[in-house]
Parts: structure tokens; C-alpha cells; sequence
């Protein structure tokens, strides 16, 4: 089984050939980095024409790569939301091209989906899983009890995890992307010099909060000497800063552990997916958590945390196994929860 995945939700151009057995016949990745840093963070204008702009040569690129012809092909999976409407729309489009004139299924793929099922493409990790799910656009909690089937324990009431790497980034002039700027920051950071607040840590439930966090580092850098911050400064907002984010998470994380060891007793590993689960004080505490709780731990490689094409082809692998093949109607959805049925983040009280 071949299939080409194609990802273009948010920032990242890329397309690749993943094969049945998990293998990455080739990758084709291009950063808009670059043409969004002037503007602190992603304009959806900009990353819609530049997907538009290169899309085409990354999926050339690939296809030569893994040396395969449209015919090797047994689907073509691209990511159909949730992310920027404009970029989901070239993938979209693109795929169903590809797939009306090559006759190929079409496999529309939830971008969430992608990153939570990366852990079977590398671990090989058994369904159920716990899974912390850690991006740019989102923060959750899931029972991952199948493909397409999914068990929402808790998720954001405000920022995502990412979004508040990437908001303090800004604060303390560290440009975008803010995750890999503030870990880099934080190695030379004394994280005990600030109390940072941990939010909702000892309230009921598994939501995450992070705004009043972020309010935190902003004050204690507004209330330095006026001026900009000295590198020292900056090194120890970063690190009080990310250990406060990384023990606000760990406890949220071992309330779902409770949760999911008791509902479902068969499931036997913490995965962690997404952005923002390159960062390594974050894995070195849910190493920790899952060990306590007598789980195994997963985490995808960082380059297959952040966005990439490979996830995409291999949640399309999955998807085709169990015959989830996809009408060319299929509408690109901006909006795409992976349990539509959850229940609105309530957060303990504090209002969404
Ligand atoms: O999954 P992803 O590539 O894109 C989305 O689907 O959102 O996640 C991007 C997010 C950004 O907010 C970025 O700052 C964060 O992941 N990130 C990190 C690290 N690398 C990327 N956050 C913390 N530490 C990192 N090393
Ligand atoms: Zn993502």
C-alpha cells in the first residue's frame, strides 16, 4: 500500500510517500517561516499564496524521490481541516485533481488526526493510547480508542500550549517561532527565579489554561528596569515561564491518567503529539508521569511532531485499511473536532 499525503494547513508546505509498512519512501517539506517572521506570527494570506506557489514542486519532488508513478498510488490523503481555511482549500483541491484524473482515492484527513495517530507509525503503539495532543492551535487530552474514534478528556479554555510559547516569544523579543526560541532561551534561565502561576493546577478535571500565565510573564517583564531586557532577564522569564507551563501540564496530564487507567484498563501508553511536543523538558516530565503511572511513553521524533506530510500520509494509510475512502465532495471544514461530542472546555468554573 502507497499513498501521498499532502499538508497544508498552516505554515508548513510539504508533501510525502509513506508506504503500508511504515515506511517514509520520501518527504518534501518547505517552511514559510521566513515570509511570516516580519509579521510576528502567520498571516493566512500569506501562507494560502505560498502554498499556492509551491505546492505543486514539493508533490514533483516527492513522487521523484520515492521513484513511484501516480499508478504505484492506493490513495492520496490530504489534510482537510481543522487549520487556515485558505491553505486546507490548495491541499484539498490539489488532491482531488490528482485523484479524479488518476482515479486514486481521495482520503480527507483531519490534521488532528495526523499527529495523533504519528505514534503508531513510529512506536507502533497499540489502540487505546492516552494521547496529550500539544500544537500551535491546540491543547488536549484524548482516549485515542481507534482510528476515527476519539475521547475528548479535556482540552484548552483559552491558548494553546504553542500559541502561548509563541505569544511570551513576542513578549520577551524572541521572534517566531516562539516554542524552539523560548527552550533555547531557558537552557541558560534560572526557571526558580519567578513564582509563575501553574493555572487550574488542583481543580477538578482535565482542562488547560494558560492566559493568566502568559498575563504573569508579561507583568514580571514590565515591572524590569525600563529599557529592553537584558539577555539574563529574558533567559529567566524563559525558563521560569516553561517549567511553570511544563508542571501545569504534567498535572493535567495525570488526572487523565487516573481517568483513562480506570475506563480503559487495556490501554498501556502515554503518547504525547504535536508542536509542541519537540520540547524536551516537556517529554522529560511526561516520561516521569507515565513511569508513575506504569504506562510506557511515546513520542514521535521532532520532526514528526511538528506539522509534516508524513503524518498525513500515514492517518490516509490508516484510514484506507479500514476502507475510509472519501467522495470528492468532500468539504474542507476550518472547524473538525476529533470528538464532536465533547462537552464545552467549562474549566472548573472559569468562564470559556
Ligand atoms: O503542530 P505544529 O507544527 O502546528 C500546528 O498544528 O499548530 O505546532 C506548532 C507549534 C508552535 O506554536 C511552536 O512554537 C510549537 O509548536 N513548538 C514548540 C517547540 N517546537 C515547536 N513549543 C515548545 N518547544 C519546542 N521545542
Ligand atoms: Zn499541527
Amino acid at each position: 500500500m502507497i499513498v501521498l499525503g499532502i499538508e497544508t494547513s498552516c505554515d508548513e508546505t510539504a508533501a510525502a510517500v509513506v508506504d503500508g509498512n511504515g515506511k517514509i519512501l520520501s518527504q518534501a517539506i518547505l517552511s514559510q517561516i521566513a515570509e511570516h517572521t516580519p509579521y510576528g506570527g502567520i498571516v493566512p494570506e500569506i501562507a494560502a499564496r505560498a502554498h499556492l506557489a509551491h505546492l505543486d514542486r514539493l508533490i514533483t519532488k516527492a513522487m521523484d524521490d520515492a521513484k513511484v508513478s501516480y499508478g504505484d498510488l492506493d490513495g492520496i490523503a490530504a489534510t482537510a481541516g481543522p487549520g487556515l481555511i485558505g491553505g486546507v482549500l490548495v491541499g484539498v483541491m490539489t488532491a482531488k485533481a490528482i485523484s479524479a484524473v488518476h482515479k486514486i482515492p481521495f482520503l480527507a484527513v483531519n490534521h488532528l488526526e495526523g499527529h495523533a495517530l504519528t505514534a503508531r507509525f513510529t512506536d507502533n503503539v497499540a489502540f487505546p493510547y492516552l494521547l496529550l495532543l500539544v500544537s500551535g492551535g491546540h491543547c488536549q487530552l484524548l482516549a485515542v480508542e481507534n482510528v476515527d474514534r476519539y475521547r475528548r478528556l479535556g482540552t484548552t479554555i483559552d491558548d494553546a500550549a504553542g500559541e502561548a510559547f509563541d505569544k511570551v516569544a513576542k513578549m520577551l523579543g524572541l521572534g517566531y517561532p516562539g516554542g524552539p526560541a523560548i527552550e533555547r532561551a531557558a537552557r541558560t534561565g534560572n526557571a526558580k527565579r519567578f513564582a509563575f502561576p501553574r493555572p487550574l493546577k488542583g481543580k477538578p478535571g482535565c482542562d488547560f489554561s494558560f492566559s493568566g500565565l502568559k498575563t504573569a510573564v508579561r507583568q514580571a517583564a514590565e515591572a524590569m528596569p525600563p529599557g529592553p531586557l537584558a539577555e539574563q532577564d529574558v533567559a529567566d522569564l524563559a525558563a521560569s515561564f516553561q517549567t511553570a507551563l511544563v508542571d501545569a501540564i504534567a498535572e493535567r496530564v495525570t488526572r487523565a491518567v487516573n481517568i483513562f487507567r480506570s475506563d480503559y484498563p487495556e490501554g498501556k501508553t502515554l503518547v504525547v503529539a504535536g508542536g509542541v511536543a519537540a520540547n524536551t523538558a516537556l517529554r522529560d516530565v511526561l516520561v516521569k508521569t507515565a513511569t508513575t503511572a506504569g504506562l510506557a511513553f511515546a513520542a514521535p521524533p521532532p520532526a514528526l511532531c511538528t506539522d509534516n506530510a508524513v503524518m498525513i500520509a500515514w492517518a490516509g494509510i490508516e484510514r484506507l485499511k479500514l476502507g475510509l475512502i472519501d467522495d470528492l465532495t468532500f468539504k474542507a471544514r476550518p472547524r473538525w473536532p476529533l470528538d464532536p461530542t465533547a462537552p464545552k472546555a467549562v474549566g472548573a468554573g472559569i468562564k470559556a
